[in-house]
């Protein structure tokens, strides 16, 4: 009998929005054990590996022999809200199509910001030929809160085509070829030379409402905010004063506090907001499988998995 066979053999996948292949796939993958989409249809001392995307409270606690929380997402900020089963690992995805998908969304905005896409749509509304004249690339600096797998790539491919950088994140960054500030005491310094502030932070103790008046209100004049993170990042009414006083002079949005964005959120119709319903990116089993596969093999193997959540750090 091999260490397998004295395990259970129920992998659990709870993401009821996801593609509906992961299952199949994740079946397809491992043909001696069955493949659960439903918790009720599980028998809970069986499960091994729970593959997640905010699994309703207690699920996971309710699994004994648990050796493996995969996450189907990079962000682990509702995971770990949750009352966990304590030493099981976490894994969270690094999905090559996530990151390409996340920095187009990114390049794509920066360059109509860099371009005051905001300013001609609005003076076409109101018919006024508003002749803005086109600037080089390197002009516009856009910083990036937060140099993890994303953040990184956005960096390369924002500078690229022509970008001026530079990023901030908690640890310092090393030989990058551009300007990397760390920690708190080093925000001020990011701050004074982004004109585009892109927040790809994680959502933990430290980065909740990070950006709030008092970042707001010494931000570069007229720089503009894109938030792909998460919405608690930022508190809604600063960024709508910020807006208002012409501090910033727009703000993308995809990610939001409350998500769907209630009807009645000021966010909706504000002027000098952009609102997309948190599509900025996704998850695909065609380029994330094998990375979700390789980890329950190797909770099965008793090896940790890869891109392991750390979670006294948040993320
Ligand atoms: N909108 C969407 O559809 C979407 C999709 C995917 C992900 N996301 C969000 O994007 C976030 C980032 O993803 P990722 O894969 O790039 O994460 P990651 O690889 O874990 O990187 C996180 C980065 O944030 C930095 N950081 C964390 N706490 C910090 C702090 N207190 N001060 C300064 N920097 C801090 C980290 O610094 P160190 O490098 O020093 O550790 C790291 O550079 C996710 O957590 C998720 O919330 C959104």
């Amino acid at each position: 009998m091999t260490a397998a066979d004295k395990q259970g053999r129920t992998i659990l996948f709870h993401s009821p929005g996801s593609d509906k292949a992961w299952p199949v796939e994740i079946q397809k993958a491992f043909p001696a054990f069955k493949v659960c989409t439903q918790f009720a249809d599980a028998e809970p001392g069986d499960v091994v590996a729970a593959v997640v995307w905010n699994p309703p409270p207690g699920m996971l606690e309710a699994l004994p022999n648990l050796r493996l929380i995969q996450v189907v997402g990079a962000g682990v900020d509702k995971l770990l809200s949750n009352h966990l089963p304590e030493g099981v690992p976490i894994a969270r995805l690094v999905d090559p199509g996530l990151v390409a998908r996340m920095t187009e969304y990114v390049l794509m905005h920066s360059l109509a910001l860099h371009r005051q896409m905001p300013d001609l749509q609005r003076a076409q509304r109101e018919r006024r030929w508003t002749y803005l004249h086109p600037t080089p690339p390197k002009r516009t600096c856009v910083g990036i809160l937060g140099l993890g797998v994303l953040g990184m790539n956005c960096a390369r491919s924002l500078s690229s085509v022509g970008f001026t950088v530079v990023g901030w994140s908690k640890s310092r960054k090393e030989e990058l070829d551009f300007p990397c500030y760390a920690g708190p005491a080093e925000l001020d310094q990011f701050k004074q030379q982004a004109d585009i502030i892109v927040l790809l932070l994680p959502l933990t103790e430290e980065t909740e409402n990070l950006v709030d008046e008092n970042f707001l209100a010494t931000v570069k004049k007229g720089a503009a905010l894109i938030n792909v993170g998460r919405g608690k990042l930022v508190v809604d009414n600063a960024l709508i004063e910020a807006l208002d006083a012409g501090l910033l002079r727009h703000a993308i949005l995809d990610v939001f506090r409350t998500e769907p964005l209630p009807v009645d959120h000021p966010f909706w119709d504000h002027p000098k907001i952009t609102v997309t319903p948190h599509n900025s990116s996704s998850t695909h089993p065609a380029t994330a499988l094998n990375q979700v596969v390789g980890n329950i093999r190797r909770a099965l193997a008793g090896e940790p998995p890869q891109n392991q959540v750390d979670p006294a750090r948040g993320y």
